[in-house]
């Protein structure tokens, strides 16, 4: 299997105090490969070492220790810098221009001609959901989540095969959490590989197929998010919910169950099992009691539950 991103053995020591003396750990020996072709979620709390790591990846700053590749280049490569598209954690720009000003900037940089400029600018600002009244605008008077939208625009004006985005959803409404959420799943259709650091867990259970998370500056966990979930060692359960039907002769019946779990709820109830074999017993014993059945479903530790232990 080749990968598309391969980190090895990454540390980073920042340099702190008046003489420099002292030194911080933000990165602790970071091993991480990621596979083309998939959104890849990048987790960690406050100071774990994300934006670290994404701006050694986007060679804005060197590594202490350690080594990665890009699309098979070392990250000094800067030919395949042009390759990839970056969007910063707080994009920050050029106050005085306006949003259309800055596209045409980052198309420039790219060698792109006039035409192609205008038609990526407007077909990307468009994409980013940032009103058409606002792209003659001065970058200064933008709210953050317009700037975070120029910021995402810019990051893809080079059609990039990977693009990286801190935090991309910081700063934005539920409705434009909603489009760039869209967005980011649209990039995956087209075969754009996204590495993306957020701390919205609901975003990451939408979008990614694999997950790192990081603690301290040190991998904590890896994997594909839907196995991290089911096979952490937790044990399964399922919820069974069930309407009508005497509940008080449901929850005898249930009583004989090991580890079932009963809770009424108005006009029916939950009952979770451990065991797989028991939903037919649950059944069984539902119809006896006049009730009948509204779902069962497996239950998996929430993505929240997962982060909060692997982080703590
Ligand atoms: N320029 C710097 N100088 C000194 N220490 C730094 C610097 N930048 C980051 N750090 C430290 O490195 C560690 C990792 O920070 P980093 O910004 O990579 O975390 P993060 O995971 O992106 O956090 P957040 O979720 O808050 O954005 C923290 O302890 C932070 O204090
Ligand atoms: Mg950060």
């Amino acid at each position: 299997m080749s990968y598309i991103i391969e980190i090895e053995n990454l540390s980073k020591d920042y340099e702190v105090g008046f003489w420099k003396k002292k030194k911080v750990r933000a990165l602790d020996d970071l091993t991480l490969n990621v596979e083309a072709g998939q959104i890849f979620g990048f987790l960690g709390g406050n100071g774990a070492g994300k934006t670290t790591t994404i701006k050694i990846l986007m060679s804005l700053m060197f590594p202490t220790t350690g080594t990665a590749r890009i699309l098979g280049s070392d990250i000094s490569d800067f030919k395949m810098h042009s390759r990839i598209g970056y969007c910063p954690e707080n994009p920050y720009f050029y106050d005085y221009l306006k949003a259309r000003e800055l596209m045409n900037y980052f198309g420039e940089l790219f060698g792109f001609d006039a035409a192609k400029r205008n038609r990526k600018t407007e077909e990307l600002l468009t994409k980013v959901g940032l009103d058409e009244k606002d792209w003659n605008k001065q970058l200064r008077k933008f709210s953050k989540g317009m700037l975070q939208r120029v910021g995402l625009a810019q990051s893809l004006i080079n059609e990039p095969e990977i693009v990286f985005l801190d935090e991309p959803m910081s700063g934005l409404d539920p409705i434009g959490r909603r489009e760039i959420r869209e967005l980011i799943a649209e990039l995956r259709e087209q075969g754009t590989t996204v590495f993306m650091s957020t701390h919205i867990l609901s975003d990451i259970e939408a979008l990614c197929d694999n997950v790192a998370i990081l603690r301290g500056g040190k991998l904590a966990a890896t994997g594909n998010l839907h196995e991290l979930l089911t096979d952490s060692g937790e044990k399964q359960s399922f919820e069974i919910t069930i309407k009508g039907g005497a509940a008080e002769n449901l929850k005898d019946s249930i009583a004989g169950i090991a580890g079932a779990i009963f809770a009424a709820k108005p006009n029916g109830a939950n009952i979770n099992v451990l065991d797989e074999n028991d939903i037919e017993k649950v059944l069984h014993a539902t119809r006896e009691a006049g009730g009948s059945l509204v779902s069962v479903q497996p239950v998996r530790q929430s993505l929240e539950e997962f982060f909060v232990k692997q982080t703590e």
